[in-house]
């Protein structure tokens, strides 16, 4: 995939939001936090990877993007509540002062709250036209599993709980570290990968190559997450990095020391682009999606 195709995935990805998504709508405070959190200039990862897989299962993206905008939906009340005072406290965020500092507290709590409703209003009521019912029923329940006290946000509460305590007595920090990272970030990451396949139709054998997949990615990107955090600027970040060893965050980075962490990441790589491989032949969209995310530098 070529850079100019990763743009055109995300036009395709913006000009939909932006259809979906009412900027001046009663009451007017809480949309406009909405947007501003929503229109900040995120990369639209998930989305796009719901639209990758599903052409990799041999169906028309175009039909899904209103769809995979759900997810963006989702994620971005994920960052809007890990960002308030209660979790990381964050003042930065795409770029752009964080909600509850361009607003305030309860507005930000509002933001999220709404954005995860309308995430899944939209999951619900598209593709439209009784055809889909069936897979609109799936899709809702695939990402509303994602996102739950079982993924998301039990992965959230679990980093919460560890976070300052790199040492835990009953168990190896390694395995509870990846235990977090594919709840907290790989779950809505592999949510989207299979959400294209589960639109597209496929046979649950297909479906759970998909699933693995994703499963893979997201563990990819949060490895690539924790060393950004150390390693790159603000500027490149959109955020403040160094905010994960500053708070005692049990991280790749923190864990296994950088070296290890890119070892990691590299040999994720080389496996996920086998994994794609099987899935849609070599150098396909999904190899591309998997090296951009494991050599992203924001
Ligand atoms: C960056 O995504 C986001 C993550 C690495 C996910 C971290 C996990 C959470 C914030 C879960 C929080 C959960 C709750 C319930 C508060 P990105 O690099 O794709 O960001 P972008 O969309 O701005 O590009
Ligand atoms: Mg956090």
């Amino acid at each position: 995939m070529t850079d100019r195709m990763l743009d055109r995935e995300r036009a395709a990805v913006e000009s939909a939001l932006a259809r979906l998504l009412p900027v001046d709508a009663w009451p007017e405070r809480l949309h406009r936090a909405m947007a501003h959190a929503v229109f900040a200039g995120g990369k639209r990862i998930r989305p796009i990877l719901a639209r990758l897989a599903s052409r990799a299962a041999g169906s028309d993206p175009d039909v899904i993007t209103e769809a995979a905008c759900g997810l963006e939906f989702i994620h971005t009340y994920s960052l809007i509540h890990d960002d308030l005072p209660a979790f990381d406290d964050d003042v930065l965020r795409r770029g752009k002062p964080t909600v509850h500092v361009a607003f305030d507290e309860a507005t930000a709590i509002l933001a999220g709250d709404a954005l995860l409703t309308e995430g899944l209003l939209v999951l619900a009521r598209y593709p439209c036209g009784p055809d889909w019912a069936a897979r609109r029923a799936e899709a809702v329940a695939l990402v509303a599993e994602a996102v739950s006290a079982r993924g998301m946000v039990g992965g959230q509460m679990e980093d919460v709980e560890a976070t300052g305590q790199v040492e835990s007595r009953e168990e190896d920090p390694k395995l509870r570290l990846e235990r977090i990272h594919r709840a907290k970030t790989g779950c809505l990451l592999a949510a989207s990968v299979e959400l294209g396949a589960v639109l597209a139709g496929v046979s649950d054998d297909v479906r759970r190559k998909f699933a693995d997949f994703g499963a893979g990615l997201g563990l990819a990107f949060q490895i690539g997450d924790d060393i950004l955090d150390a390693t790159a600027s603000a500027q490149d970040l959109g955020k403040s990095p160094g905010k994960d060893a500053e708070a005692g965050k049990l991280t790749y980075a923190t864990l296994y020391g950088l070296d290890t962490a890119r070892r990691r990441l590299a040999d994720l790589e080389e496996q996920l682009i086998g994994e794609a491989a099987e899935i849609e032949g070599p150098d396909g969209d999904l190899a591309a999606i998997a090296r951009f995310v494991a050599r992203r530098r924001s």
